[in-house]
């Protein structure tokens, strides 16, 4: 392994994982099979952060809001993978102590994944090793105007004072709540951006960007992420 410094790990590391297209376009496959391809990068992610000891939340972004923009086709494929992905994988997940948790809007999902997720959530929940946070759905400004609509909808009722809605408050009412800030953000295949991913979260992430496309990340380039994360001084606005 690297010279990575166990003591000093990201408890919270999320992966925007981009490049599954340009993948498939270099080996000249189609789309879905970039995602297919995708998924033995899952794995590694997770193996990799469980293996660690110390990370506590991988979240990985695996179909925003703006996704649905792309063909019938491939967002059938992708929904698809999913269903296939959680019943290959979950009782391995379980078995690792590793729990699910399922981040983005349920409406607009069709029954069948929904049952999937909340399969996955429900078996997973006592496990206490990990937790793997899978974006779903997702959007950080649909997230964010999600928490509001329930914030104004608490104080419609009485059941909240508007001077008692703080960041804290707000926190408490994102998808997944108990998540701490993001630490370590990692996107791959070269760009920078946070394309709507963990808006609220991520205020003092370290990001690290890598060049590899996603179905070839493996162990090593996760790493390679924490290993520069750690040469990172955080400051957090103080000195
Ligand atoms: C990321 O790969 C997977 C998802 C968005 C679900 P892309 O499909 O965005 O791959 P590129 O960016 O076109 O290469
Ligand atoms: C972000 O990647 C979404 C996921 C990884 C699920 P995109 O490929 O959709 O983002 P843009 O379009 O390049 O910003
Ligand atoms: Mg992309």
């Amino acid at each position: 392994m690297r010279e990575l410094d166990l003591t000093r790990l990201p408890r919270h590391i999320a992966i925007i994982m981009d490049g599954n297209g340009r993948w498939a376009d270099k080996h000249g496959l189609t789309r879905a099979e970039g995602h297919e391809a995708g998924a033995k990068s899952v794995r590694a992610s997770i193996e990799a952060c469980r293996e660690l000891q110390g990370v506590e939340v991988l979240s990985l972004y695996a179909f925003s809001t703006e996704n649905w923009r792309r063909s019938e086709a491939e967002v059938s494929a992708l929904f698809g993978l999913l269903s296939k992905y959680i019943h290959l994988e979950l009782e391995n997940i379980h078995k690792e102590g590793i729990r699910v948790r399922i981040m983005g809007r349920r409406e607009g999902l069709s029954e069948r994944v929904l049952s999937d997720l909340e399969y996955s959530e429900t078996r997973t929940r006592d496990n206490r090793q990990m937790t793997l946070n899978v974006a779903i759905n997702y959007g950080g400004r649909a997230e964010i105007a999600d928490a509001a609509r329930r914030l104004a909808r608490e104080a419609a009722a009485g059941a909240l004072r508007a001077e008692d809605v703080d960041e804290e408050a707000f926190a408490r009412r994102l998808y997944v709540p108990e998540l701490p800030d993001v630490d370590l953000l990692i996107r791959t295949s070269g760009e920078m951006r946070l394309s709507n991913f963990m808006l609220w979260q991520v205020s003092y992430a370290e990001i690290v960007t890598l060049g590899v496309l996603w179905p070839d990340f493996r162990k090593r380039h996760l790493h390679e992420a924490i290993e520069r994360y750690q040469k990172r001084q955080r400051r957090f606005g103080g000195r």
